[in-house]
């Protein structure tokens, strides 16, 4: 038996929080409209390093769509069956495309409601007409039936489609060749054939405003936006396969605790049944952490143990470390291992995101910062005069009554115990998430600018922190006044 003083109970024993620390301002050369955000995980590049937690209360397809668009990427939950989850990837998959490769289409005898239904489904205006061989014959559009009536409902697609000197370009028909064509036809939609008149991919003046409006969304090599989705260990396989078929960018290996056999053997798994997907793992909060998950494959490592701001795992279970000394190390091992990493919980303030990546961080996931957005799943509250959003830790007693209670759950089935480790709670409302992420990437950029900061590697490796005391913090609030505006 090894005797208890060998144990060595208090080695790296202190760490530090966003809170405990500031960047030091250091010799600039550079303006905050100037500095660069990119960065890469996994091999997926971002203009803005932000991921939305796979929360409930946070990620689903509107949100992810609107943070990927502004250049971020987000995480869908696993609160729900696998199938609404895939359908959610589908979601952001055909909400923008560069050319759409698998175009909602009909057959020429398909009614007028048929023709209705598929469209209000997909929110789109108009459907290529095929026949049986997937021959092109025809384009439905709103044009087509803006005068038709409910009499005509059961009428057929072939009595109204446009037919007749119909706008066709050839597979690998270029974006810039494909405007030039819709402009000259003021036409909406030019579908692409192959050499036999089939089908092949339909482009849309509508995806083609969508990228000029937001030039530096972030999108798959079809022009898509890109999305990842959380999977449990459970039922990794399954909802693996379904996320993948469904075109998911990076799957996210969702655990409070990562450091385990159950998440390698996960990362194992799904890298040997899809070797090209991104994989991100975690949570973890050491190198020891970051080693093993690398070793097993993953790409990405996700790092925070009972940061967040509806965690109680600190509080229920004793266990965690404080964020900014978790990333730190996590960033260390990460550089060892050829692994990005990204911090997860804790951030609330774009402050806190500029000292994430002074730590070491390659990107941040956000949670709270994101809950009260207006593309956030939850209604809205009123409460005191103020608008509200609902937010809740996916280990709250609310989340684990849905699909992702293994997250937190000690025991498997019947015997599962439930000891929730996050609150139910909400956040102040906050408006457009593009005005959000503007705000947050605003304070991001000045940090990088009194950091002298010229892109985030410069700030990972030539920033200076310093430990701030209780009497530094009070005086790195607002102090001795009385606010009178929100900020
Ligand atoms: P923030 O601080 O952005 O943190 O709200 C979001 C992250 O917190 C984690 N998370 C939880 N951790 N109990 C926990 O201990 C919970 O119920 C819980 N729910 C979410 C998760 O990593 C998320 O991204």
């Amino acid at each position: 038996m090894p005797h208890p003083s060998s144990h060595k109970l208090f080695e790296g024993f202190e760490s530090l929080t966003f809170d405990d620390v500031l960047v030091v301002p250091g010799w600039s050369e550079v303006l905050p409209a100037e500095v660069s955000t990119r960065t890469t995980i996994g091999g997926i590049d971002l203009a803005v390093p932000f991921l939305s937690a796979a929360m409930d209360t946070v990620t689903t397809a509107d949100l992810a769509i609107a943070l990927a668009r502004e250049g971020g990427i987000g995480v869908l939950h696993r609160n729900l069956t696998v199938e609404e989850q895939a359908d959610q990837v589908d979601r952001v998959k055909r909400s923008q495309a560069g050319m759409i490769t698998a175009p909602v289409s009909l057959g020429p005898d398909a009614t007028l409601a048929e023709a209705e239904a598929i469209m209000s489904r997909h929110s789109i205006s108009g459907v290529p007409i095929t026949d049986d061989g997937e021959r092109l014959v025809g384009i439905l559009t709103n044009r087509d039936v803006r005068f038709c009536t409910e009499a005509d409902e059961q009428r057929l697609v072939s009595e109204y489609m446009t037919a007749q000197n119909l706008v066709t370009a050839p597979v690998g028909t270029s974006l810039d060749e494909a405007v030039e064509i819709l402009h000259r036809h003021r036409i909406e939609k030019l579908p692409l054939v192959d050499d036999e008149g089939r089908l092949r991919g339909l482009i849309t003046v509508k995806d083609i405003v969508k990228r000029i409006e937001k030039p530096l969304a972030s999108l798959d090599d079809q022009g898509r936006l890109r999305v990842g989705a959380a999977i449990g260990v459970n039922d990794a396989a399954e909802r693996a396969e379904a996320l993948a078929a469904a075109g998911v960018d990076m799957l996210v290996i969702d655990t409070a605790h990562g450091h385990t056999r159950g998440v390698v053997d996960t990362v194992t798994l799904v890298k040997e049944k899809w070797p090209h997907m991104r994989v991100v793992a975690g949570n973890v909060v050491t190198a020891d952490g970051v080693e093993v998950l690398a070793r097993a494959g993953a790409d990405v490592i996700k790092v925070g143990v009972g940061a967040g701001s509806i965690c109680t795992t600190r509080v229920v279970a004793g266990s965690g470390m404080p964020q900014l000394s978790a990333i730190y190390e996590c960033a260390q091992a990460g550089a060892d291992f050829g692994v990005t990493i990204v911090a997860d919980g804790g951030i609330v303030t774009s402050g806190d995101i500029v000292k994430a990546f002074a730590a070491g961080a390659d990107a941040v996931m956000l949670g709270n910062a994101l809950a009260g957005v207006d593309e956030a799943p939850g209604d809205l509250e009123l409460v005191d005069g103020s608008m509200w959003k609902t937010y809740r830790g996916m280990g709250s007693a609310g989340a684990m009554r849905g699909r992702a209670i293994d997250r937190y759950a000690t025991g498997q089935g019947d015997n599962a115990k439930h000891v929730p480790e996050g609150v139910e709670a909400r956040v102040r409302y906050s408006g457009s998430l593009a005005e959000l992420v503007g705000q947050l990437l605003g304070g991001l950029r000045a940090g990088m600018g009194y950091a002298g900061a010229a892109d985030l590697n410069e700030l990972r490796t030539e920033t200076r922190l310093t430990k701030v005391t209780n009497a530094g913090l009070r005086e790195s609030h607002p102090h001795d006044v009385q606010v009178t505006n929100e900020f």
